[in-house]
């Protein structure tokens, strides 16, 4: 029987550190399995474990730390990627003997990863994975499942229990409904979909949602426009937290913290426990800037733009119940 689920989701464009989040819950050594819901490849982790920094794109965060770690059906998988991230894990001495993937997750194709670079990748900026037409084909019924391509040892038996932790891919303005489409990703990001991976919504515990001091946007937007390149402020603070892509090398744009946007995640997310994370690069800067009800406001130190930040949040929706500053890339 399932105790709980907790789940970890991205309340902005993704990379705000769910991996980070993730890998460090686990840590605490509570959790039977750890999840992915949604996306593939497309997704970038780093994650820090003892002070050596990895990079994933599929494998759930619990292999860092020897937990199941499951792809859910509603992931899309190319296998030579999986393979690839496997073996890296393994060189590193990570046992990878607990990586699961459903039967029912769908499986990426060399025609999906072509139709993306040719149609979409230019256009709406996409990581040239194979998402949405591997997505497409799903929808449409004409898939190719994981338990048709993947080997039998691979198989997850669709069996949850215990003390479960779900883990969000992309983020909350990326969803294929929430989102600003058409420039989203093609799953659902939101932390209901964490459902999908076979449990009714009354087992979720927790949703710690996490952000940014700041926003980043990885790919083609019209709401992060070309001009924030030009922003010496905001390259600074590019530079500083090395906001580069983890999946596609890209340099992202930078912009400063929404909270109107924010708040919109957190109320429509059901967020209950949030994290803000990166508030160390906004320190190495010393530039506090944030929109709020629409305006820029600029505040003169890290106390004041916390405090305002915690306000609001706290206020936003009664959900809430902690706000996590967190300045380290290992420890929230
Ligand atoms: P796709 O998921 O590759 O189709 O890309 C669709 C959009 O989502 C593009 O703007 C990507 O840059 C963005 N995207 C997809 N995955 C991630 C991620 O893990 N982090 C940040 N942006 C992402
Ligand atoms: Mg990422």
């Amino acid at each position: 029987m399932i105790e709980y689920a907790d789940i970890v989701a991205d309340l902005s464009w993704g990379d705000t550190g769910k991996g980070k989040v993730t890998s460090a819950l686990v840590k605490q050594g509570e959790y039977d399995f750890v999840c992915r819901w949604a996306g593939g490849n497309n997704a970038g982790h780093t994650v820090f474990v003892d002070g050596k920094k990895y990079k994933t794109h599929l494998i759930p965060s619990g292999v860092f730390h020897g937990v199941t770690s499951v792809i859910g059906p509603g992931c899309v998988v190319h296998e030579n990627s999986l393979t690839a991230e496997l073996r890296y894990l393994e060189k590193n001495g990570f046992d990878i003997s607990k990586v699961r993937v459903s039967p029912r997750a769908h499986i990426v194709s060399r025609l999906h990863i072509d139709e993306d670079i040719e149609r979409l990748a230019d256009k709406l900026g996409t990581t040239s994975k194979g998402i949405a037409p591997c997505y497409a084909d799903k929808m449409a019924r004409k898939g190719t499942l994981a338990k048709d391509v993947l080997p039998y040892w691979m198989m997850w038996d669709e069996k949850l229990y215990g003390k479960v932790l779900c883990e969000g891919a992309q983020g909350f303005y990326l969803d294929v409904d929430q989102g600003n489409y058409p420039y989203v990703t093609s799953s659902t990001t939101l932390p209901y979909g964490a459902c999908s991976l076979g449990f009714p919504p009354q087992k979720i515990r927790r949703i710690y949602g996490t952000c940014k001091a700041y926003d980043t946007r990885s790919g083609v937007d019209p709401m992060f426009p070309d001009e924030l390149l030009n922003d010496p402020e905001l390259l600074k603070i590019a530079d500083k937290g090395q906001e580069y892509g983890v999946t596609t090398g890209r340099r992202r744009k930078v912009n400063w913290l929404n909270l109107d946007l924010l708040i919109k995640a957190i109320n429509i997310s059901g967020a209950t426990d949030i994290i803000v994370n990166k508030v160390d690069i906004l320190i190495g800067t010393g530039t506090y800037k944030l929109f709020h009800d629409g305006a820029l406001k600029s505040f003169e130190n890290y106390k004041l733009f916390r405090q305002y930040i915690a306000c609001f949040l706290k206020t936003s929706d009664n959900h809430v119940n902690e706000i996590i500053f967190s300045k380290h890339p290992e420890i929230i």
